[in-house]
C-alpha cells in the first residue's frame, strides 16, 4: 500500500496496456498519467527542480518561470505547491482549459500568449516572454526544460529502466518527441543497453524538430516550431511523422475501448502502428510511451464540433472506428 506525504512521492511505472486486439500489433503502451500531475512531465519537472536546488539555484524567494503547452507548467505546479516555490507558466491559445485551469488551482500564474512570432510560432513568442520576464526581476529562475540536461536525464534514469525491468527482449521502442527530453533519456540509455533497441521518434506533421516544413498544428504536447536543441539524431533510428487527423482517430479508437489517452499518445500509437505495419518483424516486442490520459483534451479531441470544423467531418465516421466500437 502506498502511502505518501507529498505529490510527487508516487508515480505509477509498471502499468501498459497491450495494444495487440485493437490494433492487431504486438505492441505494449507505458502508461505514464497516472501521477498527481497526470503526465511523464513530472519526472521531467522533479529532476529538474532538484539538480536547481542542489546547485543553490533556487531559494524560498525565487519565483519559478518555465514556458510549456501544458504538461509540464501542471508537474511544475505540482511540485511548486509541495516545495512552497511560487510559479509562473507561460502557455499559449492551444493549451487546453482544463489545463490552465488545473495551473490556477494549484497556486500558480500563467500568462496565455495569443499572438505566435511570424516565424518561430508560439513557441518562439513564449520563449521571447520569459528572457523578458527574467531580465527585468532576478527572482525569477526559468529551468528551461528546452535546453536543460536533467529533461532527458530525468528518462535516462528513470523511464527507460522501467521499460527495460519490464521487457528485456525489447526491440522497438516508439517514444514522441516535443522538447525530445523522453526520447533522448531513453535513446542514449538504450544505446548502452545489452541488446540493440530500435528507437522511433514519432512526431506531428508541420513540426520542425526533424526537418519538414512548419504548418499549422493545434494539438499541444507533441511537434515543435522551434529546432529541439536537445535532440542528437545520432541516436535516433528512425522517425515517423503523423497528420493530426490521423492522432484524433487513433485516440478515438482507443476511447471506443475504453482507454481515454491524451493526443500525444494517439500519435504515438498512430505512428508506431503505421511504423511496425511497414518494418514489423513477426515476434518483435515493440513498446510505445502514453505520455499523458485523455479528460484535458474533452474540448478538444474528444468534442465533435472541434474535431469537425478542423479536420472534416470524415474523421470520425471513418470504418476503423466503427469496428473498433465492435470488440473482435
Ligand atoms: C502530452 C505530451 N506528450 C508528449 C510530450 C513530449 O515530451 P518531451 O518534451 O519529453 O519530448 C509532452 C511534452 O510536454 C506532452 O505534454
Amino acid at each position: 500500500m502506498p502511502v505518501i506525504s507529498v505529490p510527487e512521492a508516487f508515480d505509477e511505472e509498471e502499468l501498459y496496456v497491450d495494444l495487440r486486439s485493437i490494433f492487431g500489433h504486438p505492441l505494449f503502451l507505458k502508461c505514464e498519467g497516472f501521477n498527481f500531475a497526470g503526465s511523464i512531465k513530472l519526472k521531467a519537472a522533479a529532476e529538474m527542480v532538484e539538480a536547481a536546488e542542489r546547485a543553490g539555484i533556487l531559494t524560498p524567494d525565487s519565483v519559478l518561470i518555465e514556458s510549456s503547452s501544458g504538461n509540464l507548467g501542471v508537474a511544475l505546479s505540482v511540485l511548486a505547491a509541495s516545495k512552497g516555490y511560487r510559479f509562473l507558466c507561460v502557455t499559449d491559445s492551444r493549451c487546453n482549459l482544463a489545463t490552465r485551469q488545473l495551473m490556477v488551482a494549484l497556486g500558480s500564474q500563467v500568462h496565455n500568449i495569443v499572438e505566435p512570432d511570424p516565424v518561430r510560432g508560439f513557441l518562439g513568442a513564449r520563449l521571447d516572454y520569459v528572457r523578458a520576464v527574467c531580465a527585468s526581476d532576478d527572482r525569477y529562475v526559468w529551468l528551461n526544460q528546452y535546453i536543460n540536461p536533467s529533461n532527458w536525464q530525468a528518462h535516462y534514469h528513470r523511464t527507460a529502466p522501467a521499460i527495460a525491468h519490464q521487457f528485456p527482449r525489447l526491440d522497438v521502442l516508439f517514444v514522441g518527441a516535443g522538447t525530445t527530453g523522453t526520447l533522448m533519456g531513453c535513446a542514449r540509455y538504450f544505446r548502452e543497453w545489452h541488446r540493440g533497441v530500435q528507437v522511433v521518434a514519432v512526431d506531428s506533421v508541420g513540426s520542425v524538430a526533424f526537418g519538414g516544413p512548419p504548418s499549422r498544428r493545434m494539438l499541444p504536447g507533441l511537434g515543435t516550431s522551434v529546432y529541439p536543441p536537445l535532440l542528437d539524431m545520432s541516436y535516433v533510428d528512425d522517425v515517423v511523422r503523423v497528420e493530426e487527423a490521423d492522432t484524433v482517430r487513433a485516440c478515438h479508437v482507443l476511447a471506443r475501448r475504453g482507454f481515454l489517452f491524451g493526443g500525444s499518445t494517439g500519435t504515438v500509437v498512430s505512428g508506431a502502428t503505421s511504423w511496425l505495419t511497414r518494418n514489423g518483424a513477426r515476434g518483435d516486442i515493440a513498446v510505445a510511451i502514453a505520455p499523458d490520459l485523455g479528460e484535458r483534451y474533452l474540448d478538444t479531441i474528444y468534442h465533435s464540433n472541434w474535431v469537425e470544423a478542423l479536420y472534416g467531418p470524415d474523421v470520425l465516421n471513418s470504418a476503423d472506428l466503427i469496428a473498433a466500437a465492435r470488440p473482435s
